[in-house]
């Protein structure tokens, strides 16, 4: 039950000053972080971590996008954390993610407006799709010593 997924908050996020208030959601929902870093992407690392998208027409944009600025990665384990996190993310464009999540809260940017502009869709934020995928991106990321082994509080108390 108990499981670890992956999160990127993406250039957007952090050129927008919003990471505290990201991190603040998964830290209020009783995840907890075991790993976090700042990378600058190279495109060669982004076509690892996309690498199901590389063929896809948007994927010139993605990795432009992607490698713009530094992003933040980070573990998160918790209950069902790979759905539990999906849920808090929200749909992949901003203007349909349901309020109270991740995109629909704090963006509103549109595949049609994107499209119009010829620019990349800017969603703040990666988590990965499933068990599979959080393992092979966790291990992308992160390094074994960089993966932190401790106790919360609500753990400490639950003993
Ligand atoms: S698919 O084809 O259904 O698997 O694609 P999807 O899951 O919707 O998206 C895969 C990742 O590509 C990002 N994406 C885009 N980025 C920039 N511009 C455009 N137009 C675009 N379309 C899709 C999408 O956000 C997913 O990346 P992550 O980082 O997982 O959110």
């Amino acid at each position: 039950m108990i499981e670890q997924t992956f999160v990127a908050l993406k250039p957007d996020a952090v050129q927008r000053g919003l990471t505290g208030e990201i991190i603040k959601r998964f830290e209020q929902v009783g995840m907890k972080i075991v790993a976090m870093k700042m990378v600058w992407v190279t495109p060669e690392f982004s076509k690892k971590h996309y690498r199901e998208h590389v063929d896809k027409p948007f994927y010139k944009g993605l990795e432009e996008f992607i490698i713009q600025g530094p992003v933040i990665g980070m573990v998160l384990e918790g209950v069902s954390s790979v759905d539990t996190v999906r849920k808090m993310v929200g749909s992949t464009e901003p203007k349909s993610a349901a309020p109270g999540t991740i995109r629909g809260d704090f963006s509103h940017h549109s595949y049609s407006y994107a499209d119009q502009k010829g620019i990349p869709i800017k969603n703040l934020i990666h988590a990965s799709g499933n068990k599979k995928d959080a393992e092979y991106e966790i291990a992308l990321w992160f390094t074994k010593s960089e993966m932190h082994n401790y106790k919360t509080v609500h753990e400490v108390h639950t003993q």
